[in-house]
């Protein structure tokens, strides 16, 4: 087990925040996740799980226990003639995972190329792209109850999979940590290839899962920027779920709205377009910028502070509230 105090975060977020926290505790297996559930220091202090801090935003240095997962891990746990179940440590690195599985011919979660984070967060937030998210590929989340201190395997279905969301995300629910997930792969993949982009850079190619994680790639890597090279922290906000009689309302006036539908009737709009009819694209103010390829997108130009990207956000978020009367939720998590 490893503990540090007063640990720079930096490393521990894309935006590349310099906050710290008080101690920084990091387990590297069940036992000593057990030991510090159960450690009465821990249980009075403030506490936050994170992965690699690909949707965090430290507002200020955190004055309590920051947790991560060492667990690492890809084991085959079963086979049949049309699947493998491989089950992946917490902090195996996301797209590790991916291009492992495309190496070995398992399809499932190929349109989930190179998003940043480790494999706990990303079932935590039922990651998604390109019309695929990891809660189809998901058999089961392993994850230890923080306050009855016990495990328990909850199939995919008891994991309250919704965009962007799960009961691991639920306030309402028991805070749990996620220790390992096990991964239904299909032998013979079933490719999604819904998402236009992803057709037209696939036109004329045979595809394979190897074809389809490139063109993934080639999409992401010329719209969204390198966390490495440019903090941020992927999509800033959710994309808004409005009724049709508002949906229809703002047509009127802007003809061109892209959408797509969504549960219950109801119209998804992209927030990138609608922060983009703000004129925040390209757009910046101090250390913070609009990303000029995608608006959804905040990125720290260098030395922003979680404040400065909070204003920014708040800047955008009125906006967009002023103009189409849609409230943009934030799909980063903020920490103060
Ligand atoms: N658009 C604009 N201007 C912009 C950005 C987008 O007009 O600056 C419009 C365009 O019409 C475009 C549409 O929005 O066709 C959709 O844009 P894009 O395909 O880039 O997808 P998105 O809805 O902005 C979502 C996810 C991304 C995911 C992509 C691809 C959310 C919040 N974001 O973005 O996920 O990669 O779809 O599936 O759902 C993330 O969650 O961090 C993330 C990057």
């Amino acid at each position: 087990m490893r503990i540090e105090q007063n640990f720079s975060l930096e490393k521990y977020n894309t935006f590349h925040l310099p906050a710290k926290t008080r101690w920084f505790m990091e387990y590297e297996n069940e036992d000593d996740l057990q030991k510090i559930l159960h450690d009465e220091y821990f249980q009075e202090c403030l506490s936050l799980h994170i992965g690699k801090g690909s949707n965090l935003l430290f507002i200020n240095d955190y004055n309590g226990i920051i947790l991560h997962s060492a667990i690492r891990g890809l084991e085959v746990v079963r086979e049949d003639d049309s699947f493998v179940w491989l089950r992946v440590g917490a902090a195996e690195v996301w797209d590790e995972v991916v291009a492992y599985a495309v190496s070995k011919g398992w399809g499932g979660i190929e349109n989930l190329s190179l998003i940043p984070g480790e494999t706990g967060a990303a079932a935590v937030q039922n990651i998604g792209a390109y019309g695929m998210e990891i809660k189809d590929a998901i058999e089961t989340v392993e994850a230890w109850n923080q306050l009855t201190f016990e495990k328990h395997v909850f199939r995919a279905d008891e994991c309250g999979y919704g965009y962007r969301t799960s009961r691991f995300k639920d306030p309402h629910q028991d805070p749990h940590i996620v220790t390992y997930v096990t991964l239904k792969l299909h032998k013979q993949p079933d490719f999604k290839l819904s998402y236009g982009t992803l057709q037209d850079v696939l036109k004329d190619k045979e595809i394979t899962l190897q074809a389809v994680r490139d063109a993934v790639i080639a999409i992401r890597q010329a719209k969204l920027p390198d966390p490495e090279v440019l903090g941020n922290a992927g999509s800033f906000f959710m994309n808004p779920v409005i009724d049709v009689a508002h949906f229809e309302k703002i047509r009127q006036q802007y003809p061109k709205i892209p959408s797509y539908p969504s549960a219950e009737g109801k119209i998804k709009v992209p927030a990138g377009w609608l922060i983009e009819q703000c004129g925040f694209k390209g757009k910046q103010h101090g250390e913070v910028g609009v990303y000029e390829k995608q608006a959804l997108v905040l990125v720290n130009l260098g030395n922003a502070t979680g404040d400065e990207i909070a204003l920014m956000a708040e800047s955008i978020r009125s906006a967009v509230k002023d103009r189409f009367g849609i409230e943009l939720m934030p799909e980063v998590k903020y920490i103060a």
